[in-house]
């Protein structure tokens, strides 16, 4: 498997560099096609549909190569990538994460189910959440998962109940857990995916996790391993990882520290550079340690889009071009499959997946109906006409994950790609699953 990127070394391809937004080893072919994991994306789309989920599966094992790699050159002896499960959670994607000897991070009892179902051993899974219910939180004793991440003081009670009403499977052990903090610490991105400035819904303020710290130690039957922090998703930059890892030192020493997820990605060729997957997992450890961290301590981060967002396309048909104040190209999908955009102004890319040249400016809309229901805003496509199979990149993280029926549409099929080979790992959706639920 080939090594990672080079995010100064666009890929070549045959006749027009294809940059590096789109998965490892993708390429335009002979005929100015785009192939994905050694597949023509034109004959994806004609044999299976689109909207279609698009995955290079040596992609995916490339980027949990590099972090695991990442931690062992960096010195750090016990180092536990944890894949963020709500990035893209997709049975197959959890597999292979979970083939790697990743953990995995849940944040409800159905991505715990999940996570379970596609084989990570219960002692590798993380359950995170601000809302935990009872039923969760019995589910992750029963289990017994590797950390449950305390997020508030009424969780801290109903873990006492829990407990004392028998739901720890061996209590002698004690189930491990971590105090989630928000230091307070800002990092440039998206308010809507900031969340370790003081006024987050998510996790315990300074002061008020000393004090869960305290009343934690006294809980039988619970194992206070250490501290988390997870400041918000898609930064660019190293020091707000280092300004958290230096707040969470002022709450003492521990064994385990869970410095979250958050590394950005690029979403379109034209964004900078974040870092590397290398640059960024020598700060996070050098910034542990720098803080107090004991040599044999044990590391954790939790990646989401690091590891998935540039494994992905997206396939669409074109339905519809037409003109007025814009040149508007209406695909078949939309935010049904990717809210991104319409949820946060997030930045994609497009081309015809034959013709890569574009420099016509059009509106990539969705078939939704939303004003709001726009994938790109500038788009720069050659020519193009309905019945063109139109490619978006970037586009495996929170895509699936927060794709919808809305219209009724049906949700996209996930295709993994390797060596040539496609095979559906996650069907389409039929017009019998949108009344599967019905009661009759
Ligand atoms: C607790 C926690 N960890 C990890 C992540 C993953 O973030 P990212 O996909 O930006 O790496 C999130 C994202 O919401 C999160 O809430």
């Amino acid at each position: 498997m080939a090594a990672v990127w080079n995010d100064n070394q666009p890929q070549m391809a045959t006749g027009t560099s294809l940059s590096n937004v789109f998965p490892l080893g993708s390429r335009l072919n002979e005929h100015g096609r785009l192939e994905v994991g050694g597949c023509d994306a034109i004959e994806l789309a004609r044999e299976f549909g689109t909207p279609a989920y698009v995955v290079a599966e040596d992609d995916l094992r490339s980027r949990a190569r590099a972090f695991v790699a990442a931690g062992h050159d960096a010195g750090q002896r016990d180092f536990r990538v944890v894949f963020a499960s709500k990035a893209f959670p997709c049975t197959a994607v959890l597999e292979l994460f979970a083939q790697e000897g990743l953990w995995c991070d849940v944040a409800s009892g159905g991505e715990l189910y999940l996570a379970l179902h596609a084989g990570f051993p219960a002692e590798r899974v993380v359950l995170h959440g601000n809302a935990k219910s009872d039923a969760e939180l019995r589910m992750a004793l029963r289990h017994r998962v590797g950390l449950i991440v305390i997020d508030n003081f009424d969780e801290i009670e109903r873990l006492e109940r829990l407990i004392a009403e028998g739901e720890l499977t061996d209590r002698r052990e004690g189930q491990p857990v971590l105090v989630r903090v928000t230091p307070d610490v800002r990092g440039e991105t998206h308010e809507k995916i900031s969340t370790g400035q003081a006024n987050s819904k998510f996790g315990f303020a300074m002061g008020d996790a000393r004090e869960a710290i305290a009343r934690l130690r006294l809980v039988a039957g619970l194992s206070l391993q250490g501290l988390h922090a997870h400041i918000g998703s898609q930064l660019l930059e190293l020091e707000p990882f280092r300004a958290a890892a230096a707040q969470l030192a002022e709450l003492g020493g521990f064994p385990v520290l869970d410095l979250g997820g958050g590394l950005g990605v690029r979403y379109t060729s034209d964004q900078p550079a974040p870092p590397s997957i290398e640059e960024y997992v020598a700060a996070i450890v050098d910034a542990a340690h720098a803080h107090g961290m004991p040599a044999d301590g044990r590391l954790l981060i939790e990646p989401g889009r690091a590891l998935s967002a540039n494994s992905c396309v997206t396939l669409y048909t074109v339905e519809s071009v037409k003109r007025n104040v814009s040149r508007w190209v209406a695909v078949d999908g939309g935010m049904s499959d990717n809210l991104r955009p319409m949820l946060y102004g997030a930045p994609y890319e497009a081309h015809v997946a034959d013709r890569f040249d574009g420099d016509t400016p059009c509106v990539l809309a969705g078939k939704h109906c939303e004003s709001g229901d726009v994938i790109v805003t500038d788009a720069l496509l050659e020519d193009p006409k309905a019945g063109d199979v139109i490619v978006t990149p970037a586009t495996g993280a929170y895509g699936f994950a927060m794709a919808s029926n809305y219209n009724g549409v049906t949700r996209p099929p996930v295709v993994f790609c390797r060596e040539g080979d496609a095979r559906v790992v996650c069907r389409r959706e039929s017009f019998e699953d949108l009344t599967a639920r019905d009661v009759v």
